[in-house]
């Protein structure tokens, strides 16, 4: 990997160190040129028109995006972000009270909120497999729960946003086959980070979005659909005139693909940057991308292991480009502002964001750094001295 010309691609890079991916990755040029371009043209010729010149463009977008997980175009439906993909699934699941959906003690926390609402209105139960002793889910034991609880969803976060935890999301999808138990996976945090691929998982829905990982814009994200979600009839609880056909007064028609998860309102720019991002990846191998991360986010890992009053809280069978750290005597929200006035982008998770993993470590929050591709081991060196400072 060319880390020099990719920085060069990277406006960002030239005046920050940008170790805040799991935020948002800062977005490459083409990215940049892409929104750019399309919301010039807005201003030029008028958004509806706009969007009508670029639906070549914008159809090349969808099969970036799908290139990018190994999906077909009309599989994938656009997004606002990834809560509102995730939604959007859920919503479409027929629960009926005392359904049960299964989950794990990592799982998003707008996820979690969302299965506790569901549990409020509609007498859902939220079912949570234990961790394994080295942190990640437990397979075996999340395997028992789909056999013994017949949940109507299994839903899993790949990579947490409060830990570098990587979950053996692979297992969990062939545990969730073998029993027939359709499988939502929030991708946030993998897509762009890692190699994701939607026909290895078998999963029936996955939702992303563009601004982390990926290096894609704010304000956009996307959900997968398998072909057995939309076979199934499965739509969302609200579909729109984009999403639906009304061909009578008392009739609608959902779409036969993965729009009829799509509203019809869309940031067009966004959808464009979003199409750049994942062609940008593509360009670059979902491997390569995997491998270079993986190798950073261990490097700055040991280094800051090796530091006197740190604590890497990260665990599990494998972990990735998150690194979470528990600095003893300093609050992880003024350390984050303190390196951002050096000129550092860091992150910080609250207990809020992670209720049972912090408790499990008994940390009541954490200083989130992720590196992606474009940094080098020098910047993580100065990353690790100004901590050291401390
Ligand atoms: C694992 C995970 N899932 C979902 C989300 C939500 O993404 P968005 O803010 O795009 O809705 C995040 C955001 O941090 C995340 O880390």
């Amino acid at each position: 990997m060319d880390v020099e010309a990719l920085r060069a691609d990277t406006p960002g890079t030239a005046h920050r160190i940008h170790l805040n991916n799991a935020g948002a990755g800062l977005m490459p040029r083409p990215v940049v040129e892409a929104i750019k371009e399309h919301i010039d043209l807005e201003s030029r010729v008028g958004g509806y028109e706009a969007a009508a010149e670029r639906q070549e463009q914008i159809g090349a977008a969808y099969r970036a995006v799908a290139d990018l997980v190994g999906a077909h175009p009309s599989n994938i439906a656009m997004q606002e972000n990834a809560t509102a993909a995730f939604n959007a699934a859920l919503s479409a699941v027929p629960f009926a009270p005392g359904d049960v959906i299964l989950t794990t003690r990592n799982d998003y926390v707008s996820n979690q909120i969302a299965f506790l609402s569901l549990q409020q209105r509609m007498g859902i139960r939220v079912e949570r497999a234990p961790d394994a002793p080295e942190g990640g889910v437990d397979v075996e034991a999340f395997g028992k729960l789909a056999h013994r609880l017949g949940p109507r969803l299994a839903t899993i976060t790949h990579v947490p946003t409060n830990s570098g935890m990587i979950q053996p999301v692979v297992d969990i999808a062939r545990a969730c086959a073998d029993r027939g138990v359709p499988l939502l996976v929030d991708a946030c945090q993998s897509v762009g980070q890692l190699d994701v691929d939607v026909a290895e998982l078998g999963c029936d829905f996955l939702s992303a979005t563009g601004r982390k990982f990926l290096r894609g814009p704010r304000g956009v994200g996307f959900l997968y659909v398998s072909d057995q979600a939309l076979e199934r009839g499965w739509e969302p609880l609200f579909p729109d005139l984009r999403g639906a056909d009304w061909i009578d007064p008392d009739l609608y028609q959902p779409r036969p693909d993965a729009a009829r998860f799509e509203n019809w309102e869309f940031a067009y720019a966004l959808v464009l940057g979003l199409g750049a991002a994942a062609r940008y990846a593509l360009d670059l191998g979902l491997p390569a991308i995997e491998q270079q991360v993986l190798h950073l986010g261990k490097a700055l890992r040991e280094r800051c292991a090796a530091l006197p009053g740190v604590t890497v809280l990260d665990r599990g069978q494998r972990v990735g480009a998150i690194v979470t750290l528990h600095l003893a005597g300093h609050d992880p929200l003024a350390v984050m502002e303190l390196l951002r006035t050096r000129g550092i982008n860091t992150g910080y998770a609250t207990r809020e964001a992670a209720v049972l993993d912090f408790d499990d470590k008994g940390v009541d929050g954490a200083l989130r750094v992720s590196p992606h591709y474009y940094n080098t081991l020098d910047e993580i060196d100065r990353f690790v001295d100004a901590i050291a400072d401390l």
